[in-house]
């Protein structure tokens, strides 16, 4: 980590976990000294979202997520840990430590550098002679000059090192243009342009960074798109294709759609909040980057089988943030693009304007399913109508809804309207009925939700999570001589954890969620708040640590392929029982 220990320390003083948690989270009803409140990282209904003013931390006990305060910028804002850091330090005025020497900070800042280089390279060649076949091809897709210049679109000439050669005219090697993904290493010898003879695209993020290109074949062939990989810069699951220009938008909705030419085309017709996703479908991070800017997302995926299901996924992950989702049908046209050239920006608008809310439009699909003219199919389609009216949060809307259902269905709307109101009854009981069972069954409880993580020992991961809580919370205690090295645990994420943690304290380092946050990965950071909020009986310290020891050694011989396994497994019943 580059910033001082005395600055993150600081800034974790000044940035009171309950101040910045209430910016995003309504939390109420303490509980103990914890306050509570709803996730907002998973979509749920009761609160199992927690903040402890006296930890500093916050865990929900739904999907495991947890952390400090730089943590949850994190994960909330979609940054990373120095952006988090910059975050907070801004919303409380403090200014940043000089960065001089931060060599990844450096790294990322000449990235940038060469991708606006490169960027602008591709643009001046649409004006040269040898970006003749681009403008032919943009005058067959109708793009203008203007629309080129607002999205600084450009041609990658048909040449192994045209841009490798104005790239290192400029002052960049070939090692800073392959980490960037701008050229590749040839199997025999050299280097060479990675995009060639194709429409360049660059990604701009909405600080104005060009971080990434997406370069389409000049007509037809394979493949359609070629886009620049994962880098220090360019996570692609974290942006969204012109959002840097559908921000500064007035309409007050996004348009969300599927490919960068529907995008470019949307813009040229008027329609200047659209953004496409940059080649996958919709991903958590990407939604949440929207509902920083939109309370309102239009879905205009293409008009096909593979649109269809990527709207359904989008609609479930925007409706947990809290952002109203329409869904835009058309007909007669694949994709938004092809519309608005077979129809015109006036009829898109109208379409815009008739874009059913998602409640519609789901709604219309379990409708399509049947056949309301069969009485058996009536039936079948009642229960399903009925199971997803109940569903809605709102009363009101469930009103309104069963009684659209009772109209199709052709019943008296009372009785759609008390199923309705039976059928909620009877799932939130059953909802606090999990609940209450996955927070009294220790079993599960134990293991960690990420697949990845799941302990195949949990006697000895249970001693592991044991030490780790009690070095965390009395760090005097590293100094015993007969700790066990991290290659003895049996669950490899506890044994990075415990192994940070001690060098650190080796090193005389202070541990908090703060310092460890730049060393540990997400997951890690979760599965150790985890353990931290277990209860531990800390007045002997010195008996439990020596317990943990001795397990995790038990384990470990255990696991040891040659030992007398039953032999072992009695011994292990008879020590005692440890807390935890
Ligand atoms: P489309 O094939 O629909 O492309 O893919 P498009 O941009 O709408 O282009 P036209 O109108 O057919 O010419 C949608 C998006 O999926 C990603 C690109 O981001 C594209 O814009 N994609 C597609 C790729 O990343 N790679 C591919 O090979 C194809
Ligand atoms: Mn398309």
């Amino acid at each position: 980590m580059a910033f001082p220990e005395k600055f993150i320390t600081e800034l974790v003083e000044r940035n009171d976990i309950v101040d910045v948690v209430s910016g995003y989270v309504r939390l109420g009803k303490k509980s103990g000294s914890n306050m509570f409140g709803l996730c907002p990282f998973h979509s749920e209904k009761t609160p199992s979202f927690s903040v402890s003013p006296d930890k500093q931390i916050y865990h929900c006990f739904g999907c495991g997520k947890g952390g400090g305060v730089i943590n949850f910028i994190m994960e909330i804002e979609g940054l990373t840990f120095p952006e988090a850091v910059e975050f907070l330090a801004r919303r409380v005025n403090m200014p940043m430590p000089e960065q001089e020497n931060d060599a990844e900070s450096r790294k990322r800042a000449r990235m940038l550098a060469l991708n606006k280089d490169a960027a602008r390279f591709f643009y001046e060649q649409l004006s040269t002679p040898a970006g003749q076949p681009a403008r032919d091809y943009m005058a067959k897709r109708r793009i203008g000059p203007a629309t080129a210049k607002n999205f600084g679109l450009g041609f990658a000439p048909d040449s192994w090192e045209s841009l490798r050669n104005a790239m290192k005219a400029k002052g960049y090697n070939d090692f800073e243009m392959a980490d960037a993904g701008l050229v590749r290493r040839g199997k025999t010898s050299g280097f060479y342009d990675t995009f060639r003879n194709r429409l360049m695209f660059p990604v701009i993020d909405v600080r104005g960074n060009v971080i990434g290109f997406s370069g389409r074949i000049l007509g037809d062939g394979e493949p359609k798109y070629m886009n620049s990989p994962e880098t220090l810069v360019f996570n692609k699951s974290r942006n969204l294709f012109a959002l840097n220009l559908a921000k500064k938008s007035k309409s007050g909705y996004i348009i969300l759609s599927e490919g960068n030419i529907d995008v470019v085309s949307l813009h040229q017709a008027g329609f200047d909040s659209a953004v496409a996703s940059l080649g996958t479908s919709l991903t958590a991070e990407q939604a949440r980057l929207l509902s920083r800017y939109t309370k309102e997302v239009i879905i205009a995926y293409d008009n096909d089988g593979a649109g269809l299901k990527a709207s359904q996924r989008a609609i479930g992950i925007l409706e947990q943030l809290d952002v109203k989702v329409r869904v835009l049908r058309m007909s007669g046209a694949k994709d938004p693009d092809e519309f608005i050239k077979l129809k015109g920006p006036d009829a898109f608008r109208n379409l815009l304007e008739a874009s059913e809310n998602q409640v519609d439009y789901r709604l219309k699909a379990v409708t399509d399913k049947y056949d309301l003219t069969q009485d058996d199919q009536k039936v079948a389609f009642l229960r399903e109508a009925t199971d997803f009216v109940a569903r809605l949060p709102g009363s009101l809307e469930r009103q309104v809804y069963a009684m659209r259902v009772a109209t199709m269905a052709g019943v008296a709307a009372d009785a759609v309207t008390g199923e309705v109101e039976r059928r909620r009854k009877r799932m939130i009981r059953s909802a606090q009925r999990t609940d209450e069972r996955e927070q009294t069954r220790p079993g599960i409880q134990m293991q960690p939700p990420e697949k990845a993580l799941r302990y195949d020992d949990p006697g000895s991961a249970a001693a592991e999570e044991g030490l780790i809580r009690l070095l965390y919370n009395e760090p005097a205690l590293v100094k015993r001589p007969n700790l066990p090295p991290a290659e003895d645990f049996s669950a490899p994420a506890l044994g990075r954890i415990y192994g940070v943690i001690r060098q650190k304290l080796e090193r005389g380092d202070t541990v908090n969620t703060a310092t460890l946050g730049a060393a540990l990965s997400g997951e890690e950071m979760n599965l150790l708040v985890r353990v931290i909020q277990k209860p531990e009986v800390l007045n002997r310290s010195d008996q439990a640590l020596q317990d943990y020891i001795r397990k995790i050694q038990e384990h470990k011989d255990a696991r040891q392929p040659g030992t007398d396994l039953r032999e072992l497994q009695k011994k292990l019943k008879e020590t005692k029982g440890y807390r935890g």
